[in-house]
């Protein structure tokens, strides 16, 4: 079964950040990771899905003209509403996925969250990401690969998930002991000039 809101609820009433994403240097490293592999400089319409407190939110922001940040605890929803009130081009709100439909974006961030999905619910969220991201858009997937009992799903099942179901090729693959890290950008397989920084800045 897919974690539910109550799951999230629970922990944030006894930790502010739980998963100190504020301050560790763990999750500080792997956000300059994940920001620095998105291939444009900017994106138009961007969405994160799960954004807890907010932080790798805030890194988002300086990407987007607009972003949407959605969390299943109304309470990550409060405290990255109350992180992100400096950026006037980011809304929080409080969702859940696959439960709502993903909209239509440039820039789609999944980060440690699809392994609180059962494989059904993972199934049906990649079938709204292949027509939620827009021709030539980005989706940036990066989770924690060690098992946690609770959670449905391990990081590791979670890529191999998406590696199986994408129609589309990386711009970017990052392994670590601790986590992984794939990028996609929305083209043909084939396109290999899609996936590439250097075509896009006609570098070759
Ligand atoms: C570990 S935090 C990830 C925060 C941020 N994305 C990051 O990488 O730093 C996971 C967050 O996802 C939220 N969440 C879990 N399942 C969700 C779902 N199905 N839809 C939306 N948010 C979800 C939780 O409430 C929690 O705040």
């Amino acid at each position: 079964m897919s974690l539910d809101a109550g799951f999230f609820d629970e922990m944030y009433a006894v930790a502010d950040d739980p998963w100190s994403m504020r301050t560790r240097w763990y999750e500080r490293r792997k956000y300059d990771l994940s920001t620095a592999v998105l291939p444009r400089r900017r994106y138009g319409d961007g969405l994160e899905v799960g954004c807890s407190v907010g932080e790798l939110t805030a890194r988002l922001a300086g990407r987007c003209d607009r972003l949407t940040a959605w969390d299943t605890s109304a309470t990550a929803v409060a405290r990255a509403t109350a992180r992100l009130a400096g950026h006037p081009g980011v809304r929080v709100e409080q969702a859940s996925a696959p439960a709502t439909p993903l909209p239509s974006v440039d820039l789609l961030v999944l980060s440690e969250v699809l392994y609180y999905l059962d494989p059904g619910d993972l199934q049906t969220l990649l079938g709204q990401v292949r027509t939620a991201l827009r021709p030539d858009g980005t989706l940036l997937a990066v989770h924690w690969r060690h098992p946690v009992p609770e959670y449905p799903q391990t990081g590791d099942a979670v890529h191999e998930t998406l590696r199986a179901g994408l129609p589309w090729p990386r711009v970017a693959t990052h392994e670590e002991p601790d986590l992984l890290l794939d990028c996609w950008v929305a083209a043909p397989a084939a396109d290999v000039r899609a996936a590439s920084v250097a075509a896009a800045e006609q570098l070759w």
